[in-house]
């Protein structure tokens, strides 16, 4: 049966500024795949159900010129990124037709696995391989969901990439202590959403920013002791009335960064995770800490984390506890949708500006109905 093949196309690079779809990401309809007669050439055929448009895209859009942490997404070839999918024929060993697969593929409505073209090839030993397979996608289990809370897309938030990374960052070098104070920027992010439980389970209590007031209410509903907008209230001022802080999780950068070490206490630890507001910028238009002499003076503790480091000693426990929490449904999540492949670029872009996706819960894309 042949059927449309559309996909997004990784079209130009974006230099420092925003992606604009349609001309860095561009949804190409012009495609077809015959769905019984491609060959799979010992792989499998997944058809994509989800995808998660998500900040770390944005660095593989990056110029030639600047090295990082992940290869550097190819010019023509489809966007890959994280995938929810599912089997519909196959001819290896061990995946079936029904099986639900997650993990690194191609923005397209249908893939032959493993997709060749675009592939993400994570340094060595930065992004090890954590499912005992050379491939990019794992076989799911079903979600535990004894109480019909978590749907599939659960696998982008809380049971994904923003729930390990919240979990690995915060075992890792949290060293987190009963009724010490943590504060976590873009606390409404899929990353920060998850954290403020992870915290509230430790018996922290939680400061948290987002950039409007209906994020406010939301990570108040998760457990946020405290939780403040941005726009409106500077985070100097709220860091002044409801410090200091034992640890400050930054997923934004900049000007927060300095007012988190103003406000924090002797020893802090300080995870960066991610400095979001600086993404689209030229080095030269990011903000200027001006305290990090206060770093020695306070003796803080500074960690960069990339979740891939952590894969191997923390992996084990996140997919043990993190589920168990979730069967006696102590973790809440939290997506929101949108419908159609033409439309992932849009929410991608949006997603990269503050209080941009001004839907609450983790940004995914429904590509097709199973
Ligand atoms: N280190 C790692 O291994 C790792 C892994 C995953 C993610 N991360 C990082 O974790 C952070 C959150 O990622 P996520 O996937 O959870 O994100 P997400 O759910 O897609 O949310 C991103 C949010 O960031 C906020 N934002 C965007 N531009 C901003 C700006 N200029 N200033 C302040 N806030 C801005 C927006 O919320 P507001 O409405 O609050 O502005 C936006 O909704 C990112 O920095 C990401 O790069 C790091």
């Amino acid at each position: 049966m042949l059927a449309p093949n559309p996909r997004v196309v990784f079209a130009k690079r974006p230099g420092t500024g925003l992606p604009v779809p349609g001309e860095h990401l561009v949804y190409d309809a012009t495609r077809s795949i015959d769905l019984d007669a491609v060959p799979l050439n010992g792989g499998f055929l997944t058809k994509t159900l989800m995808l998660s448009p998500e900040p770390f895209l944005r660095e593989r859009m990056r110029d030639l010129s600047v090295d990082s942490y992940s290869t550097h997404a190819v010019v023509g070839a489809p966007m890959v990124g994280f995938v929810l999918a599912v089997v519909l024929r196959s001819e290896k060993e061990g995946v079936n037709p029904g099986d639900h697969m997650y993990g690194l593929s191609h923005w397209e409505a249908y893939t032959v696995q493993p997709y060749m073209e675009g592939r993400v090839d994570f340094k060595a030993g930065n992004y090890p391989d954590w499912t005992g397979d050379t491939d990019s996608l794992i076989k799911l289990n079903a979600v535990p969901d004894p109480q019909g809370k978590y749907p599939w897309s659960s696998y982008f938030s809380v049971l994904g990439g923003p729930g390990l990374t919240a979990f690995c960052g915060l075992e890792a070098y949290g060293n987190a202590k009963k009724g010490e104070t943590i504060y976590i920027s873009s606390g409404a992010s899929g990353v920060g959403s998850v954290l403020i439980q992870l915290a509230k389970e430790k018996g922290l209590r939680v400061i948290a920013s987002a950039g409007s007031d209906a994020k406010v209410e939301y990570m108040r509903s998760l457990g946020a002791d405290v939780a403040f907008n941005y726009k409106t209230t500077p985070v100097a001022a709220a860091l002044k009335e409801h410090g200091p802080l034992d640890i400050y999780w930054d997923n934004v950068g900049g000007e927060t960064v300095e007012a988190a070490i103003q406000y924090s206490r002797l020893h802090a630890r300080f995870i960066m995770c991610g400095s979001i507001s600086e993404y689209n910028l030229a080095p030269e238009a990011c903000y200027g800490i001006k305290n990090l002499s206060l770093v020695f003076k306070k003796q803080l503790r500074i960690y960069g984390l990339l979740v891939g480091e952590h894969m191997t000693s923390l992996g084990p426990r996140f997919f043990t506890e993190v589920p168990a929490l979730m069967a006696q449904g102590r973790l809440t999540v939290r997506e929101t949708f949108t419908e159609g492949l033409e439309n992932a670029a849009d929410a991608f872009v949006k997603m990269l500006q503050a209080g941009g996706a001004e839907e609450l819960g983790k940004p995914v894309v429904i590509v097709a109905k199973e």
